[in-house]
């Protein structure tokens, strides 16, 4: 049954499986694959050609798995690989990114005359690339659009740095930028930091709408396979997460990140 056939979505590493958890809340009934190249990360400082590399090669893996959906869950890759790894792919699978459905979410209702003020937070790559900032204005001209990259929250949260003092600091020492002065909203441009949202929205003292980006893309995927007539009926099998390097430490991020106990194979897709 084609609409039984998995969802792909993939990360840098185990970030992305902040957005698996909320696809598996919101669509228990699908099963998934996750491909977390962790022989390659951070993808938050490479380039643009070399993120279009690695996302490509991964899509080439999610479709051996037979995957439906190809969902890009990285905002790194979102932001500087969408678009090829799309036209890529073809008719062969639907590909989708985490960016579109937090863009439509943040500009809904607000047309050319809102003067509202939106920030966000991501990676190098990914505050570099412009995406957030190019497709806001374009769906929400009046908006104030303002962005920081803030490359040390990832090595932070992998690190266990959550809720204490050195995250505070950082946390802190970011936030207070003058880039984020005055925003009534901030979008977590990148799937990591869902980890840190509630401690990011007590400093901001719970004035500031910080988005739930990973639930926000899952109802969207949601909606999408709702309206195409693709949802699976039941499970077809477990879901499957695969990464390219294997250490002792993703594992313990993995549960954290997935919120429960995962299992995580090796497949280096890379040799
Ligand atoms: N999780 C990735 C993202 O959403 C960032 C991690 C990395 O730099 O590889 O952009």
């Amino acid at each position: 049954m084609a609409n039984e056939r998995p969802i792909g979505l993939f990360d840098s590493g185990v970030g992305g499986l902040t957005v698996a958890h909320a696809l598996h809340t919101v669509l228990p009934s699908e099963q998934l694959v996750y491909f977390g190249d962790t022989a390659h990360l951070p993808y938050g400082d490479k380039s643009k050609e070399t993120i279009q590399q690695y996302s490509l090669g991964i899509a080439d893996f999610l479709l051996e798995q037979d995957c439906k959906v190809i969902l890009i869950a990285c905002n790194s890759a979102s932001s500087n690989a969408f678009e090829e790894v799309r036209a890529h792919v073809g008719d062969r699978a639907v590909v989708m990114n985490v960016i579109d459905p937090v863009v439509e979410q943040v500009c809904d209702g607000r047309g050319a005359t809102c003067t509202e003020s939106i920030g966000i937070i991501g990676t190098k790559a990914t505050i570099d690339s412009g995406t957030y900032q190019e497709k806001i204005r374009k769906q929400a001209p009046g908006v104030q659009v303002s962005s920081l990259a803030t490359p040390l929250f990832v090595p932070m949260i992998e690190e266990g740095f959550v809720f204490d003092d050195i995250s505070n600091a950082i946390i802190r020492s970011y936030l207070s930028r003058n880039e984020l002065e005055g925003i009534d909203s901030l979008i977590l441009g990148c799937t990591h930091y869902p980890i840190i949202r509630n401690q990011i929205s007590r400093f901001l003292n719970f004035e500031v709408n910080v988005l739930d980006t990973a639930r926000i893309v899952a109802l969207s995927v949601q909606k999408f396979l709702t309206e195409n007539d693709m949802l699976a009926s039941r499970r077809a099998g477990n879901n499957q997460f695969y990464i390219s390097d294997f250490t002792p430490s993703f594992e313990v991020i993995a549960n954290m990140f997935f919120n429960e106990k995962i299992d995580l194979q090796k497949r280096n897709i890379w040799i």
